[in-house]
């Protein structure tokens, strides 16, 4: 049963238990080598944040063409899995639990960061006219994305499932699928993205293929009760558009609750990818989808310490994520444990840099 319980209560999932109900949710940083190694930046920045019940790492991705910017971490070759072990080590040197988020960005990615040089591949061949892609010379529009063909998907869903086992062998708890914000799981979801005409394409169950592939592979490597799904229902950031989304994520999350997952994460109406947004008449209030799921429910985006113990007094989510509060403020349980001010983030140095803007925020014992 969901509701009347404190963030800091402590909280089973799979089979370990959480410390707390504090979440640092997966947040790009750019702060991996050209190669995707994770660094020693990135150890001290998760040990700074080790205080939080669960640790979801910034979106990792599952191979080389799975990348939509420079200096994201991967989890596909040896020496990756060998760069986050410390990494690892340090985020759960406080007793927090750590996930790694598997991302193939699709369509968001583009040929000047693809291993062969061309357009990334997509379930259809339709560019995202709606935002334009962050280059490191400016933005520029987002390319007609080539079409992958079922070899492709094969090789991908592969990948899932590698990436997976060698997430456990870093030291990882368990994984979390990125199936929000439009990303590769996303767009074969969405009927505005997905235009095929194949066993991937058309009915919901048809467009589900692809992340029951990729969750069916994943299960081969790790138990169900070690993964996770992050979804954004109600966001149509990149052209994230589809003609019935209540209809398309309940279906999603009501196949989810099936499977025995280590939880569902819910990204709130009111965010566009990394930022606020308007909220949409179209919104799907969080409670709503939240109930159709049985398992632990994470729910981000936004919140503050008052917003998040109500979201879970009202029985909506069992545990918060807090990204902005987190970047800012390392040390983030501490201070909502004992009602400290919190510190603003800054916006240079979110993505990319070195240490300002990202390991340079004080804790509360280090501003005294
Ligand atoms: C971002 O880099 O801005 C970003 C990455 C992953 C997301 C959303 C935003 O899911």
């Amino acid at each position: 049963m969901r509701g009347s319980s404190s963030l800091f209560e402590p909280i089973r999932v799979g089979e370990q238990d959480l410390s707390s109900r504090i979440v640092l949710p997966p947040l790009t940083r750019s702060r991996a080598t050209d190669t995707g190694l994770a660094t020693s930046l990135m150890a001290q920045y998760y040990r700074q944040r080790s205080g939080a019940g669960l640790i979801i790492a910034e979106g990792t991705v599952v191979l080389p063409q799975a990348t939509a910017y420079p200096r994201v971490p991967g989890i596909y070759s040896e020496e990756q899995v060998a760069s986050w072990r410390p990494v690892v080590e340090a985020a759960k040197s406080n007793g927090s639990t750590m996930y790694c988020q598997l991302w193939h960005v699709g369509r968001q990615s583009h040929s000047s960061v693809q291993p062969d040089g061309l357009p990334p591949k997509a379930p259809s061949t339709v560019a995202i006219t709606g935002q334009q892609y962050r280059s490191p010379g400016g933005p520029v529009p987002y390319e007609v994305p080539r079409e992958l063909i079922e070899p492709d998907i094969a090789e991908i869903v592969d990948a899932f499932g590698r990436a997976a086992r060698n997430a456990l062998r870093a030291g990882f708890d368990g994984v979390e699928l990125h199936g929000a914000n439009g990303y590769l799981i996303e767009q074969f979801l969405d009927d505005g993205i997905n235009l095929r005409t194949d066993k991937y394409g058309g009915s919901i169950a048809n467009r589900m293929r692809f992340l029951e592939e990729v969750l069916q592979e994943v299960f081969e490597h790790v138990p169900p009760h070690r993964v996770g799904v992050r979804l954004s229902p109600s966001s149509d950031w990149m052209d994230a558009i589809d003609s019935d989304k209540r209809t398309l994520f309940s279906t999603v999350i009501r196949r989810l609750d099936e499977c025995g997952l280590a939880y569902l994460h819910l990204v709130e109406p009111g965010i566009a990818g990394a930022t606020s947004a308007e909220e949409s008449s179209s919104a799907i209030p969080t409670s709503e989808l939240a109930q159709l799921f049985t398992g632990p429910v994470i729910v981000t985006g936004g919140h503050t310490f008052h917003s998040a113990q109500e979201l879970i007094d009202r029985g909506v989510a069992d545990m918060v994520g807090f990204g902005r509060l987190f970047i800012a403020n390392p040390d983030l349980p501490t201070r909502f444990a004992v009602g400290a001010p919190l510190q603003e983030v800054r916006k240079k140095g979110l993505y990319g840099g070195a240490a300002e803007g990202y390991t340079d925020y004080p804790s509360l014992a280090a501003e005294k």
